[in-house]
């Protein structure tokens, strides 16, 4: 007999705490674990099960889909369809939003998701994850449009991600503080193991991809010139860097030790105005970072207040302990 809390135990006991919660939305939760459970056993088979590798196409934004985009993107729709919860769901890696198929009932959420995150890593087996978001379907809408996803991150449900690294962890917010579960294979169930995850306020930690330094704005170029000079260039204390180049798994490194992260505007592509996606990663994540106690921003503006026009928008992300992401915020304003 395990003695832990299991996901499932954690939810009911949330769900109780809200007067008239119909169990609906603990229900779709429910889903979007198991969910999760299939991914984290599909990537963790790897190469035994010819997983890896290229699937011959390209996702809406013109980059190379991996077989695992496509099947994690299955796994998601298939698994979160057919119960009733979901109005419809949006992905990154499908071009247009995911209506419920007819022959499903619909429910009041909808379902925004990338099914595997820092994917270009899956071949060199270094952590993926999946980061999900739940919004409200707009009231008397049955038949949702992509505009009807279109809503700032603030009117975010809950937002979570599951982390596939040496073990398969879930890390998730209801707006309630933040809880991380590891997935216990032994009894199939995700088990508490980091209640009330908080974000240290200070760090000597920066993740950016120093590639990009040459495309970086002044402000950014300041900050970063400044972690690199450390005491030398006037700061109070040496830096250390860390790039995984898998969001989720440079996320909770910041949410277990502190740290910066940075993917901030650049003039690489002036097409894009950053290279992580508003609704499947900006924002679910700053929800979990920001109830954690961290901060995040495009250096000019709250994220989770920016205003959607576009389901694969692209914002700039900065985020991580408080005194850092400020300094940054401040050098925006400075110029
Ligand atoms: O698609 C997003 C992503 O894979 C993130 O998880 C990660 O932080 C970033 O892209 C890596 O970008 P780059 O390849 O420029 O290091």
């Amino acid at each position: 007999m395990h003695s832990g809390t299991t996901i499932t135990q954690f939810m009911i006991e949330e769900q109780r705490r809200i007067r008239g919660a119909s169990g609906d939305f603990t229900s779709l939760l429910n889903d979007v674990v198991t969910a999760c459970k299939v991914i984290s056993n599909a990537v963790s088979q790897g190469g035994l099960v010819g997983v890896l590798g290229t699937a011959g196409s390209d996702n809406i934004q013109g980059e190379v889909q991996k077989k695992l985009d496509v099947i994690t993107n299955d796994i998601m729709i298939k698994s979160n369809e057919w119960a009733g919860h979901l109005a419809g769901m949006a992905s990154e890696e499908m071009d247009d939003m995911y209506p419920i198929p007819k022959q499903y009932p619909k429910g009041k959420y909808l379902l925004v998701f990338d099914p595997l995150d820092g994917s270009s890593n899956i071949d060199v087996n270094i952590s993926v994850g999946t980061i999900f978001s739940i919004l409200r379907c707009p009231p008397d809408v049955t038949e949702p449009t992509a505009k009807d996803f279109l809503q700032p991150g603030t009117q975010q449900v809950c937002a979570g991600f599951a982390l596939y690294g040496p073990c398969t962890m879930m890390v998730l917010t209801t707006g309630n503080g933040v809880n991380g579960f590891t997935l216990d294979r032994n009894i199939g169930e995700f088990v508490l193991t980091h209640p009330k995850m908080s974000i240290p306020e200070d760090t000597q930690e920066f993740a950016i991809n120093m590639s990009n330094q040459r495309y970086w704005e002044a402000p950014v170029a300041r900050y970063i010139n400044e972690c690199l000079g450390g005491k030398a260039s006037g700061r109070e204390k040496n830096f250390n860097m860390r790039w995984i180049a898998s969001m989720v798994a440079d996320v909770y490194r910041i949410l277990t030790r502190g740290g910066i992260f940075m993917y901030p505007k650049d003039t690489k592509d002036p097409s894009k105005p950053g290279r992580l996606r508003l609704m499947y990663e900006a924002n679910p994540i700053s929800f979990i970072v920001e109830q954690a106690g961290g901060v995040c921003t495009t250096g000019r503006e709250r994220i989770m207040d920016v205003k959607p026009d576009d389901l694969h928008q692209r914002v700039p992300v900065i985020l991580g302990s408080r005194n850092e992401v400020e300094r940054v915020i401040r050098y925006h304003k400075e110029g």
